[in-house]
């Protein structure tokens, strides 16, 4: 696996790979990097024949207030998980390369960034959306590999390919989860012991809802309601739980079959978000 910090080097190494034919596979993340982000790199490993992945903390997604200064940050520990995992090229852009103080650009997404987590967090999708067009012009990937952990991320960053004629196909990896359920997430390093136990009701009250879902129910307000009282009865702190079509992000008032359940809560200070898809297999 090689380590690259400049656009320039990156770009020469992907050429020569297309020119040589291969197919290349990019995962962007944030580092810190866990089973969730492993699986999409076996994934991508499995269909593509050279592996791109970048590890970028992007300022431009985390909002004044959030935890952009002490997201957790493991890099040898990322460099050995992603040579193990078949990795060929690890891409670790610096904040000036990308962000220079001239730079002045965003995009926006409409529609599927709204709801949900961008109700919650105005500007973040504008800042991934951003930054995954940027990292894409970089790489120039054949496809992309997005973690369904981030259910609105992968509507936004699909609309956006779209709406943009990217040339980039976006595969989307299931969710990996602990043991007791948890989405396992970098941020899940911030609960303390006893918060880490509670978080397991997250998940729980979802796969709940699901089975509901699989006995009939079919009211979308039903369904919210019950989410949301088994984990407020849980001792979480509700931010919202809502019933969507995964592609439009658009609320679902009767449950239909691949409907999204999207909930996030709070644990203390820290933040979590999860999702289960309706009447699925
Ligand atoms: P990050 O949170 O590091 O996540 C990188 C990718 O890993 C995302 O596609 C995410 O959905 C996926 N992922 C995280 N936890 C997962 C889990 N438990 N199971 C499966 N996939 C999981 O998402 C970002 O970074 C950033 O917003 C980024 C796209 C890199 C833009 O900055």
């Amino acid at each position: 696996m090689e380590e690259v910090t400049g656009v320039g080097r990156l770009k020469e190494l992907v050429r020569q790979s297309r020119r040589e034919g291969r197919s290349v596979g990019f995962v962007p993340t944030m580092g810190a990097l866990h089973e969730g982000h492993v699986s999409l790199v076996r994934r991508a490993r499995a269909e593509c024949s050279v592996i791109v992945v970048s590890i970028f903390v992007n300022p431009l997604q985390f909002a004044a207030g959030e935890d952009f200064q002490r997201y957790p940050r493991s890099p040898e520990k990322d460099a050995r998980l992603l040579a193990e995992a078949g990795a060929d090229i690890l891409y670790l852009p610096d904040a000036e390369q990308m962000y220079p103080p001239a730079f002045s650009t965003s995009i926006e997404v409409g529609g599927v960034s709204e709801g949900g987590e961008g109700a919650v967090r105005p500007r973040h999708f504008r800042g991934v959306a951003t930054v995954v067009a940027k990292l894409f012009q970089q790489v120039d990937p054949d496809a992309a590999y997005f973690g369904r952990k981030d259910l609105q991320q992968v509507a936004v960053v699909s609309r956006m390919v779209r709406d943009l004629d990217i040339p980039v196909r976006i595969v989307v990896g299931e969710i990996i989860r602990d043991a007791d359920g948890l989405a396992l997430s970098s941020r899940n390093a911030y609960l303390s012991p006893e918060e880490r136990l509670r978080a397991a009701a997250l998940p729980r009250a979802l796969f709940e809802a699901q089975r509901r879902a699989s006995r009939g129910e079919r009211d979308s307000a039903v369904m919210e309601n019950g989410c949301r009282t088994d984990l407020e009865r849980a001792g979480l702190r509700v931010d919202y739980v809502e019933i969507v079509d995964p592609t439009t992000m658009r609320h679902s008032e009767r449950i239909e079959r691949g409907n999204a359940l999207t909930a996030a809560v709070r644990v203390g200070k820290t933040r979590l978000i999860d999702n289960v898809l309706l009447l699925e297999e």
